[in-house]
């Protein structure tokens, strides 16, 4: 008789907020007897009576990736529902899977997010119920109550029928729902009831059997898909079968009307750990009763609950029965014996989508009509660059140097992507030794007055006669006459990082017909249309708001890769520096695992805020590729949030563009619920205007 374990990492903790929040849940609270989590510990602890293989886990897929690095689980051991369904259908699924390995299999069932005392004892619990279960009987086990609870169900002991490793097994008389205070008193006097734990164990196949005769459409869902286990469609028609199946506990759709369910009366010390008073009873205190995860002071404070993130202090002065409980998202205040109606609280945290139509007014230099009419721009770029006038002896060279700041100098980084020559970019006063004839130096400068770039061009057309620059006007312009140079002027009264399309495209066609770019932009320009249209304001399933939003309040770490995505990294950062007015960072892969991964280790303490972005793009190197599967489960492991996001289109230009093209939408929402209108930069011209003075 083999014994199986299936774990039901469920468990949302509402009153557990705001530490528990639907992206960090129960489970995953370090309340461990030794600081890990809830699931580590269930795990840990179930594993001595199964072993690996024949321990499962039920998550659904929203959560399946974070369970699965959390425990290191192979894939096999991981059940993915589409999404909850309640207790049943997610039992109902292990035992589809424990049946078709072993269909006289032992199944243990359990919540992932319970604390118990004695280990040892609990097992033994279990080894007995593991033979009641090898009888045919449906087994619960059944917590001997301490306190007329109100928030557990109870089950009442019929007539003792034996028992086994020295544990009584009763006939189950009746489960009773969640009941008042009063009839919980009145169960406790009389004596023969206990707690419903949500911990069962029987056979694989009695259970299905019993969910064949109360739970008719379930059944039918799971023997549809019995052949398709293992096998190409699996998914599809499991997504399809739990969109009809009924959302409804076990306990409910089977346990209260089966016959031959049998309870073990167990005390093991169980816990439940409901909510902050019930978590304060169960940690270490201090004499004054005070119970502190993290740093704390304290004067004059008794009965308190102090939960505190790494890094931070809390402090208290005259205050007793109180849970106090910081996180980055909130931080709760509450009483201690009111802890219970946390809940209103995390419901009311979450249901409050932000106001889109109010938060356009914010917008009121037309920041979001400019970022719509990008594609415009990079069509129009694309003719700009035919009429330019270009003299002969401009081509031949062999590496263009580009020379540009801040919105105008990422022109020289995607040049660098795509173009057929090497480029280097240039972001500062002087330029490189190497320039020579050989050169092409094109200076970038949508105002063409910024000083860096005046200065590192003059510098560059010392070396190499071979020159070009581009701007709306200013003193680029003028110099250009004077010199003789080749001028690119496109139209005025953007923002510099406003007017990529005309920067970027321009050059691009005026470097290809100087034969530096092959490219054909089709594909990325019809690309770019669609997005225009599916993420502008008032778009249904907007990808950018839902990314804005992912990423508000919080710090963005923006990860490209080398010689493919960086530069549309670092343009993120950039849009979301001056449209969001907040701070963001970048790196790019492979380089980011030799060293940006270490700093991940105490970003809960430091940077609390830290949410990665991986863009994603397919013409990355699978190594490449790889890397990134790993670092997800590092940071599911560190806790750190991420989210990837994906290039549209197949052509490389396709890729990049609709990733860049993305980012500037994101950071233009983001400023908005930043509640700042993006367009102003004034430190920048703050900064310029006082070094003009000197
Ligand atoms: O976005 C901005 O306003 C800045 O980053 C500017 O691009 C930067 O200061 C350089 O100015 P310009 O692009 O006019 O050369």
């Amino acid at each position: 008789m083999s014994v199986y374990a299936v774990i039901m990492a469920g468990g949302k903790g509402e009153r557990l907020w705001p530490a528990s929040t639907p992206a960090r849940p129960k489970p995953f609270l370090p309340l461990g007897e030794g600081g890990e989590t809830l699931i580590q510990a269930t795990y840990d602890r179930v594993l001595p009576l199964t072993g690996r293989e024949r321990l499962y886990v039920v998550a659904d897929s929203a959560l399946a990736p974070r369970v699965k690095a959390a425990l290191g689980l192979a894939d096999s051991q991981l059940l993915v529902e589409p999404q909850g369904r309640n207790t049943a259908p997610a039992v109902g699924l292990a035992a589809l899977a424990v049946s078709l390995v072993d269909p006289e299999g032992i199944t243990i069932v359990l919540p992932a997010d319970h604390l118990i005392e004695d280990e040892e004892g609990f097992r033994s619990a279990l080894e007995a119920a593991a033979q009641a279960g090898g009888e045919g009987h449906l087994v619960t086990l059944g917590i001997k109550p301490t306190s007329p609870a109100t928030g557990y169900g109870y089950i009442q002991r019929g007539e003792l029928l034996g028992s086994a490793h020295g544990h009584d097994i009763y006939k189950v008389k009746r489960f009773t729902e969640k009941p008042d205070e009063e009839t919980a008193r009145r169960f406790l006097s009389a004596g023969g009831y206990y707690w419903n734990s949500g911990i069962f164990v029987w056979q694989a196949a009695r259970i299905l059997e019993e969910i064949d005769r109360f739970l008719p459409k379930l059944s039918q869902a799971l023997k549809g898909l019995a052949g398709l286990w293992g096998k190409p469609g699996w998914e599809d028609a499991l997504r399809r079968a739990w969109q009809e199946v009924e959302a409804i506990s076990i306990d409910y759709g089977v346990m209260e009307r089966a016959e031959d369910v049998v309870v073990i009366p167990v005390g093991f010390g169980w816990h439940d750990l409901g909510d902050w008073q019930a978590v304060w009873e169960v940690l270490p205190k201090d004499g004054a009763g005070v119970a502190a995860r993290g740093e704390h002071l304290g004067v004059d404070t008794a009965r308190a609950l102090i939960w505190v993130r790494p890094g931070k202090t809390v402090a208290t002065l005259g205050v007793s029965d109180v849970a106090i409980v910081d996180t980055q998202e909130a931080l709760l205040v509450a009483d201690m014996k009111r802890t219970q109606k946390v809940r209103e609280l995390a419901r009311q945290a979450q249901a409050a989508p932000p106001e889109w139509d109010k938060l356009l007014k914010l917008d009121t230099s037309g920041m979001l009509e400019v970022v719509a009419g990008f594609p415009d721009q990079c069509r129009r770029g694309l003719e700009l660059g035919e009429e330019v006038d270009l003299p002969p002896g401009l081509s031949g060279f062999s590496r263009v140097v580009c020379v540009g700041m801040g919105g105008s100098g990422i022109t020289g980084d995607l040049l660098g992507r795509l173009l057929s020559v090497p480029v280097v970019s240039f972001r500062g006063y002087r330029v490189p030794g190497y320039i020579g004839e050989e050169t092409l130096l094109v200076g970038v400068s949508y105002s063409g007055n910024t000083e860096e770039t005046l200065s590192a061009f003059q510098e560059g057309l010392s070396r190499t006669r071979r020159a070009l620059a581009i701007s709306s006007g200013g003193k680029l312009r003028e110099l250009c006459a004077k010199r003789r140079i080749p001028w690119i002027g496109i139209p005025s009264g953007y923002q510099p990082r406003a007017a990529l399309g005309y920067l970027l495209f321009t050059l691009l066609s005026v470097l290809r017909r100087l034969g530096a770019a092959h490219l054909d932009l089709k594909e990325a320009l019809e690309v770019l249309a669609g997005q225009a249209k599916a993420l502008g304001p008032g778009s249904p399933g907007n990808r950018a708001q839902a990314i804005a939003q992912a990423l508000a309040g919080g710090v963005p770490l923006i990860y490209g890769t080398n010689g493919n995505t960086g530069p549309v990294a670092f343009r993120w950062k950039t849009q979301i520096n001056e449209n969001a007015k907040q701070p963001a960072f970048w790196a790019e892969l492979p380089e980011l695992c030799h060293n940006e991964i270490v700093g991940w280790e105490l970003a809960e303490r430091v940077l609390p805020g830290g949410r990665v972005v991986f863009l994603r793009s397919g013409n990355d190197h699978p190594r490449v590729q790889a890397r990134i599967e790993i670092l997800k489960e590092v940071l599911l492991r560190r806790g750190l949030p991420y989210l990837e996001v994906e290039g549209e289109g197949e052509g490389e230009a396709a890729q990049l563009f609709s990733l860049l093209y993305l980012g500037d939408w994101v950071s233009v929402y983001l400023a908005l619920l930043n509640g700042v209108d993006p367009t102003p930069v004034r430190p920048i011209q703050e900064l310029k205007e006082r070094l003009a003075q000197l």
